[in-house]
């Protein structure tokens, strides 16, 4: 390697082909991947493994690992600067998973807040791979040396047993993985419901007015945020208690780059249903180009294939590399 060659540190983060993807999906994730594209080396994988802790419908789970693939290139991630992969194509992941299930506490994972709101969720299923999939998440980061993953703030804890988990191996082993760091970015950091605005915005809530996806057509965003709740004040400021409006403005934000200030000020005077509509507007336009860019891309499956092989044997090349390290320091022999 040449001395004044930098080596770049590595990104990883990772999105489930379940459900819809929202704009809380994207403002908390995809839209902020693309400024990390020079000065990283990026990783961006569809966790299907992940996605069947919960029961998914075979066609449906095949569908929408291709749509999030889509979604990742729609949203301006060049696959060629980007690593973008599917999990189940790289065996590794679900190898070193076993390897450090035995390096993982129940405990630990017993304290996981995700684990426990799904098992209230899902309880007629609470299955051990809904258990350990912190444990897969850990893989999915270690396996690539990460130094960064952007994740919701939902994420921070599986972040923190990941760097656990690291750190009790590499002091049993010896330095084996580096340890990652969480990062959440701040712009549209968390979207709440426009139906409850106390909660946040799901993939999977059935109140139809909820939750505005990547892919909703221009007049349902509209409409939806026309319908988003707010409350009794008539002014456009962000301030406690005015939950709908706040979220409405962090949207605005997210999309326009404009600080609350500045919101205040433009809408000075104009009441709620102006707001409304303008953000509705603004989230509409910006979602446009993604939309049309997603629809070419689901009718060329060859174009996305040739991204996931070519993505998969970039990634199993690195995660390769940990995993014979993880498997020399364990103890196991290699066939000659
Ligand atoms: N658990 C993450 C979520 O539901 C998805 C995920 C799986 C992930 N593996 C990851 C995110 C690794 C970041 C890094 O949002």
């Amino acid at each position: 390697m040449e001395n004044n060659e930098v080596i770049k540190k590595k990104i990883f983060s990772g999105v489930q082909p379940s459900g819809k993807l929202t704009i809380g999906n994207y403002l908390g994730s995809i839209k902020n991947w693309k400024e990390f594209e020079e000065s990283y080396d990026c990783i961006y994988c569809v966790v299907d493994l992940h996605a069947i802790t919960v029961r998914q419908d075979p066609a449906e789970l095949r569908r929408r690992t291709y749509e999030t693939l889509a979604l990742y290139i729609a949203s301006g991630l060049d696959p060629e600067k980007n690593t973008l992969f599917v999990q189940s194509h790289v065996p590794a992941h679900a190898e070193l998973s076993w390897v450090l299930n035995c390096y993982a506490m129940h405990g630990e994972l017993n304290r996981m807040t995700q684990f426990k709101d799904k098992s209230k969720k899902y309880a007629s299923n609470i299955n051990a791979g809904l258990f350990t999939y912190p444990v897969l998440m850990a893989s999915d980061i270690l396996l690539y040396q990460t130094n960064l993953v952007p994740v919701g703030i939902d994420q921070m804890q599986h972040i923190e047993l990941t760097r656990d988990i690291a750190n009790r191996f590499n002091q049993v082993y010896g330095e084996t993985f580096a340890i990652p760091e969480g990062f959440i970015p701040k712009a549209g950091a968390k979207v709440m419901s426009l139906a409850e605005p106390e909660k946040k915005m799901s993939k999977s809530d059935t109140n139809t007015n909820a939750s505005v996806y990547i892919l909703d057509n221009r007049d349902d965003i509209i409409r939806k945020f026309k319908r988003a709740v707010t409350d009794s004040d008539t002014v456009v400021r962000r301030a406690e208690g005015k939950d709908g409006i706040n979220n409405l403005m962090t949207i605005y934000t997210a999309f326009t780059g404009k600080t609350d200030a500045e919101i205040e000020k433009e809408f000075e005077g104009l009441g709620y249903g102006h707001f409304k509509l303008a953000v509705g507007e603004t989230v509409a336009d910006a979602l446009a180009p993604v939309k049309t860019e997603f629809d070419r891309l689901m009718a060329d499956k060859a174009y996305l294939e040739g991204v996931m092989k070519d993505g998969s044997s970039r990634a199993s090349y690195l995660a390769r590399k940990t995993l014979s390290k993880v498997y020399r320091k364990v103890g196991f022999t290699q066939p000659k």
